[in-house]
């Protein structure tokens, strides 16, 4: 038995993790280690290849079905949605959605329609849905702590980790939006046709887990 997976990892902070985890498991992942400018690596003692892409393309290659599995921020699954199966809260890259705000100010005060900057609109919006209140949302590419310091927001929904990016620019976490760690997701076919092998893996993958502190 030696059908080969394929497994998208999200590039950045989530792949030296993942690679620590499956490193954890037995598998080699020396090509992983040292990628240079390759994208996609075969692990010499598992029959599995190691796609490394931008957090939204594992998603659409796992659904797509061109990786079997994929690692991948729920942060990411709730932005962006889609139709796959996800298998196990890996633990690592723990962090939270948090809805922020200038130091001082007082949010719920006005009735007056707020405006936040996100890079996430969809999540922002759901939430101020559930909570049957109107909001304009702006979508920000990066570093969304300078929209409301330029005045363009009165608050932001972002990432939330260890809490410096918003001390340093004066606003200040008032709510919880959902808590986020990465996410072991797999096609809904190849769930099926690989059933042994990803079964193995996801194993493995849990006995890591147990033995790791990642
Ligand atoms: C994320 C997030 C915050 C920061 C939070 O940004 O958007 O800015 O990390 O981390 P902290 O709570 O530990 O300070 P990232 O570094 O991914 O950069 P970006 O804003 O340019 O996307």
């Amino acid at each position: 038995m030696s059908e080969r997976l394929r497994i998208a990892l999200t590039k950045g902070r989530l792949q030296d993790k993942s690679v620590a985890l499956f490193e954890q498991a037995g598998l080699d992942c020396t090509p992983v280690r040292d990628p240079g400018r390759r994208l996609i690596h075969a692990l010499p003692n598992y029959p599995l290849d190691c796609v490394l892409a931008k957090a939204p393309d594992v998603i659409t290659y796992v659904e797509h079905g061109v990786c079997d599995l994929g690692i991948v921020g729920k942060d990411t699954i709730l932005e962006k949605g889609g139709s796959f199966y996800e298998v196990l809260d890996l633990g690592f890259g723990a962090c939270r959605f948090a809805l922020a705000v200038p130091e001082g100010t007082d949010f719920y005060a006005s009735y007056k329609a707020r405006t936040i900057a996100s890079k996430y609109p969809n999540v922002t919006r759901a939430f101020f849905q559930s909570k049957g209140m109107n909001v304009d949302i702006i979508k920000i590419e990066g570093s969304v702590e300078l929209a409301p310091i330029l005045g363009l927001a009165d608050g932001i929904v972002d990432i939330v980790e260890t809490g410096a990016t918003l001390r340093a620019n004066g606003l200040v976490p008032i709510e919880t939006v959902a808590q986020v760690s990465a996410r072991l997701i797999v096609n809904t076919a190849s769930i099926k046709l690989h059933k042994n092998a990803i079964e193995d893996f996801i194993r493995r993958c849990e006995q890591a887990m147990g033995k790791e502190t990642l």
